[in-house]
């Protein structure tokens, strides 16, 4: 089965192809972080309109890379949601007309769904049950995965996301728009050691994460060393502090459900720091850590060929199969 992605939920117009047989045939991205980067962050009725400039030529060109036509795609998937709704309704309304005149199914897709199962593109692919570090611009939440579908949240945060603490810590900083990767860029040549800031929520004695703590000792900290020679240490500091909290809870994690492999996804993902204490940490339980391929940590449209290919298959199989229900609550009925 041939799936097309479609993925527009905020500032990226991501578009790919995948074969249930043959795997990620082909996927391209626009970013749209510089027309933003003046603004300080995406301003959705820019990104609406992009996406509809960029969605059509970017369906061309994988189709193109495999010299294939609209008629070879069985299905299409779209991100759903959660996201910017003018950015959401480009794509789905995109998806939907094109699966309409195609003849062929298509399948709203839950952003996060992608994320989380984006790890299962890499080859190596973990094996289900698994437990999943989702670390992304609005979400921080470890799950345990038992199967496309099956998830269970173990942890959350209370207050901020992961990558949202990163983007703000870069204002602070004043690194612009996105945070992520300048504050990680900076960091390189800071010293992690020469401030001390709060490892929030490390013995909470729960799964759940608070990051706003965090951000107003980096906001004293700058206001009492607000010359530039200190910015790179603050981000060394700051880094450190996310690494370690990300990787204690999630080695936590994976004690308290006894999973062997830990599967890390979105955007923060690709933080280099936080990757390489993963990875030292489990190899000392004798744990496995997957990563998606970098290019596919942040939004892309491959992990919603991916999703939607499963979720596809999962109708295919299903329209065949048919179940009774002895039991049935009249209000579990949708409306219709
Ligand atoms: O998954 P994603 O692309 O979009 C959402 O669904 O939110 O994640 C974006 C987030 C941003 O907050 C960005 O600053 C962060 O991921 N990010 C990083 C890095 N690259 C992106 N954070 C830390 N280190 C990075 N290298
Ligand atoms: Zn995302």
């Amino acid at each position: 089965m041939l799936v097309l992605g479609i993925e527009s939920s905020c500032d990226e117009t991501g578009v790919a192809l995948y074969d249930t047989d043959r795997g990620l045939l082909a996927h391209r991205l626009h970013s749209q972080v510089a027309m933003h980067r003046d603004y300080g962050g995406v301003v959705p009725e820019l990104a609406s309109r992009d996406h509809i400039r960029r969605l059509l030529p970017l369906v061309r060109e994988v189709l193109g890379e495999r010299s294939l036509t609209l008629q070879a795609i069985d299905g299409i998937a779209y991100t759903q949601g959660p996201g910017l709704a003018g950015a959401l309704l480009v794509g789905a309304g995109f998806a939907r007309s094109l699966a309409y005149v195609l003849k062929i199914p298509a399948v709203g897709v839950h952003h996060l769904e992608g994320h989380l199962l984006s790890p299962l593109l890499a080859d190596p692919r973990p094996e289900f049950p698994f437990v999943a570090l989702l670390v992304s611009g609005g979400h921080t939440q470890l799950m345990h995965v038992a199967q496309v579908g099956a998830y269970e949240t173990l942890g959350d945060t209370l207050d901020d996301a992961a990558g949202e603490a990163f983007d703000k810590t870069a204002q602070l900083l004043r690194l612009g728009y996105p945070g992520g990767p300048a504050v990680s860029r900076l960091a390189e040549s800071g010293d992690p050691a020469r401030f001390k800031l709060p490892r929030p929520m490390l013995n909470s004695g729960d799964l759940n994460f608070s990051f706003s703590g965090l951000k107003t000792a980096v906001l004293t900290l700058r206001n009492r060393h607000p010359e530039d020679a200190a910015r790179a240490d603050i981000a060394a500091a700051f880094q450190g502090v996310m690494a370690e909290v990300l990787t204690e809870k999630s080695l936590q994690a994976m004690r308290q459900t006894g999973s062997r492999r830990l599967v890390v996804a979105g955007g923060v993902g690709a933080n280099r720091q936080l990757r390489q204490r993963l990875v030292a940490e489990t190899a000392k339980l004798g744990a496995q850590v997957y990563f998606p391929p970098l290019d596919l940590c942040t939004d892309n449209g491959a992990m919603i060929a991916f999703a939607g290919a499963m979720r596809l298959q999962q109708a295919q199989s299903g329209a065949r199969a048919f179940s009774v229900k002895p039991r049935w609550d009249l209000q579990e009925l949708p409306r219709a």
